[in-house]
């Protein structure tokens, strides 16, 4: 029979909310009066990407991938590919890729790639949760929001098996268990 998850807050609306205000005005002070294109990667990192829109005073455009990698229990593996391309033509403008969790960088450093060939004059990545401490490939992250090593994280955009996602916070699931215990989410 089931156990009903448990559920650890490590990050409270409030200290999310005061990060994403940061990161907002980093990235406008590095763009001072300039367009940005942001590009969220669907679905893990479209509230972020709305309050962090929000939190950006410059003239923005806003545009969607989703994204399928295929790997083996809990990690994403090198085979990325793209459900949902951009419709936006982001040649010659500043690209600010919004992105949930950046963990082994295969996800991000395909996009990258990909996002490259279009020709934009730059391509920035700005994630809110870094798990550093995985990475497979290396991957060049411009804005980090917090950096978190241990455990599966919930809420916030986040989700484990499509829920969870509408917590206005962000959870360690079950805290007692390894990652590896847990399937891969689907972004
Ligand atoms: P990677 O960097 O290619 O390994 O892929 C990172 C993606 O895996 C993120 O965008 C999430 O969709 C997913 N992911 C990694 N860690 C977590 C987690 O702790 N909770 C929810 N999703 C996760
Ligand atoms: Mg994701």
């Amino acid at each position: 029979m089931p156990t009903e998850d448990q559920l650890q807050e490590i990050l409270s609306p409030r200290q999310i909310q005061d990060r994403v205000r940061e990161l907002g005005g980093q990235i406008a002070a590095d763009f001072p009066g300039r367009p940005l294109v942001l590009i969220g990667i669907l679905k893990g990192a479209f509230i972020f990407m709305a309050d962090l829109a929000r939190s950006i005073p410059n003239q923005l455009e806003m545009d969607f991938v989703r994204l399928a990698s295929y790997g083996s229990r809990g990690e994403s593996s090198g085979q990325v590919s793209i459900t949902k391309d951009i419709e936006l033509d982001i040649s010659g403008k500043d690209v600010v890729v919004v992105e949930d969790i950046v963990d082994t960088g295969y996800t991000l450093k395909y996009l990258k790639d990909v996002l490259k060939l279009h020709e934009p004059a730059s391509v920035r990545i700005c994630c809110l949760i870094d798990k550093k401490e995985r990475r497979k490939v290396e991957v060049e992250v411009d804005y980090v929001g917090f950096d978190i090593h241990r455990g599966f994280l919930v809420g916030y955009g986040l989700d484990f098996d499509e829920r969870y996602r509408n917590l206005p916070r962000i959870c360690h699931l079950n805290p007692g268990y390894t990652p590896s215990a847990f399937a891969p989410s689907n972004r």
